[in-house]
């Protein structure tokens, strides 16, 4: 079990919750590759990279001159001919910044020309997310919003854990039961729920009897702490160790689930 996709409402608790994984599993030895696939792009705040490292985390999209040289065509254009598979295996260790046994890479914003868009950008940056899930050994933890454009089919069927964040309220769960239908549709297998911003056993019922068909792989509490991680840039998993001890208990859940 090593391919783990992290989608929800938006500010439900994704990047904090893709954080303390990635930092988890990199603590007991995985190697572990995080993606920022968020264009609000702050997984490597939640993961508390000193400023001279988060300056050079370069979103791969924004990397005009190297697109163009995978995929033959300038970026920004749409309708010319450009490669659908262009190479990208060397790109984890060319543009990975590395901070505490994970390895960051930022996959960053496409200015679409209408949904489904297919242009140089969306090409390199879904064969990339092909690459890794398809590839690569390593464990990947992906930080995604409420979309799913960078999961195709061929994808899909490898991602061991589709995990959909929800907060104790009818519009996140409402979400969630659309995304998770979206994550079904394409072929992931394993699509479950984790509760967020959980303050009573009351949050928790709610959530299971919300939940549908869905299985809840596990709860996270609300802690104002991590709001103040989030306003200092600090690594959730330090700033709130309470936090991290319950997000343990669902990295071990995950991994039973598979044995
Ligand atoms: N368990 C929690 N207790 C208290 N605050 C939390 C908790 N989890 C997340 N938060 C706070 O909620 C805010 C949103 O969290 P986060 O950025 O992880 O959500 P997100 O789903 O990634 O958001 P976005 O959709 O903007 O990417 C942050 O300020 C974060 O610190
Ligand atoms: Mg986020």
């Amino acid at each position: 079990m090593n391919k783990i996709a992290v989608a929800g409402k938006g500010g439900v608790g994704k990047t904090t919750l893709a954080a303390l994984l990635a930092r988890i599993y990199a603590g007991r030895g995985q190697s572990v590759i995080a993606v920022d696939a968020d264009p609000a792009a702050c997984l490597g705040f939640a993961l508390g990279l000193p400023p001279e490292l988060q300056t050079q985390v370069t979103p791969i999209s924004e990397m005009d001159a190297l697109i163009e040289e995978r995929t033959g065509a300038k970026t920004g254009t749409y309708g010319t001919y450009f490669k659908l598979n262009p190479r990208v295996d060397d790109i984890p260790e060319r543009f990975c910044v590395q901070y505490q046994g994970v390895r960051l890479l930022r996959l960053g914003t496409i200015d679409q020309g209408g949904s489904g868009c297919i242009c140089p950008e969306s090409a390199m940056l879904k064969a990339l997310v092909s690459y890794l899930i398809l590839h690569r050994d390593e464990m990947l933890i992906l930080d995604m919003d409420a979309g799913l454009e960078h999961l195709g089919r061929a994808t899909a069927g490898a991602v061991d854990y589709f995990l959909v964040v929800v907060e104790p309220g009818k519009r996140s769960m409402e979400t969630a039961h659309q995304i998770a239908r979206l994550a079904a549709d394409i072929g992931i297998r394993r699509v479950g729920l984790v509760g967020n911003k959980v303050r009573s056993q009351n949050d928790r019922d709610f959530i299971i009897h919300n939940s549908g068909d869905l299985p809840v792989f596990g709860y996270l509490s609300y802690h104002p702490e991590a709001i103040q991680a989030d306003q200092d840039g600090a690594s959730v998993y330090h700033a709130v160790p309470q936090l991290a001890q319950e997000a343990e208990v669902i990295a071990d859940a995950l991994l039973a689930a598979v044995a």
